[in-house]
């Protein structure tokens, strides 16, 4: 299977939210997905419900959960509250939510314990410095469900720095991540564009797409295009 996943972040209002599932559904008539792709889209939380319920076609999943299974902790979504709602995938880890609250890797395999416990696969985002003390920390857990994305920093569109990772240098760093995470689908995040998104397809198995995710047109040619 090949996982096509837009991290819409905090982007997005509800009316956009609506157009980009007209536009979606108006895309795939004109030529549907292959079967063994999978997409998924990572709206804001407060929009996973109604996107659950509307025609859409793709799986629908959360940008985080919380690290509290429940209870005194304000502005949290927890794994009490989606009881009855189970998101199939949930993003964890991401290299914005180290940077702005300090996650660490600790706190990060704890969300992914969580998710177990509710059914849920975690989609676990690591950089290179992450890696050692993730794989270790993944150790015991690793027959249980999950997608590996790789994401360099410094590639992510928003972050100032180097854009997309050249083909060559991405595929030396899955062979040396491969083998911590044999099992599990490794996925890649930065600067994924229509233009580029062919050029990863061959060496992993999937694509994070953020700032190109946002309208329905662009992440669909990368769905086509991987
Ligand atoms: P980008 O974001 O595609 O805008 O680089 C990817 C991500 O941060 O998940």
């Amino acid at each position: 299977m090949k996982y096509l996943i837009a991290n819409w972040k905090a982007n997005l209002n509800s009316d956009q939210v609506a157009t980009f599932c007209r536009s979606w559904q108006d895309l795939l008539q004109t030529q549907p997905l292959a079967l063994d792709k999978q997409v998924i889209v990572l709206p804001s939380s407060i929009f996973y419900q109604s996107l659950c319920a509307a025609k859409r076609q793709f799986a629908v999943g959360l940008q985080d959960i919380s690290c509290f299974d429940g209870g005194a902790h304000t502005g949290e979504v927890t794994i009490t509250n989606l009881v009855n709602l189970v998101p199939k995938y949930v993003l964890i880890g991401h290299s914005e939510r180290r940077r702005d609250y300090g996650e660490t890797n600790q706190q990060v395999v704890r969300k992914a314990k969580l998710l177990w416990q509710l059914g849920s696969v975690p989609i676990i985002c690591f950089d290179l410095p992450e890696l050692p003390e993730l794989a270790k920390l993944m150790q015991p857990f690793l027959s249980h469900p999950a997608i590996m994305a790789y994401e360099p920093v410094s590639a992510i569109s928003t972050s100032g720095g180097a854009g997309n990772l050249p083909p060559e240098q991405l595929r030396e760093i899955i062979a040396q991540v491969r083998p911590h995470f044999a099992d599990y689908p490794l996925i890649y995040g930065g600067s994924v564009k229509a233009a580029n998104a062919s050029l990863y397809s061959q060496i992993v198995d999937g694509l994070l797409v953020g700032s190109a995710s946002l309208q329905a047109e662009s992440f669909y040619h990368i769905t086509q295009a991987f």
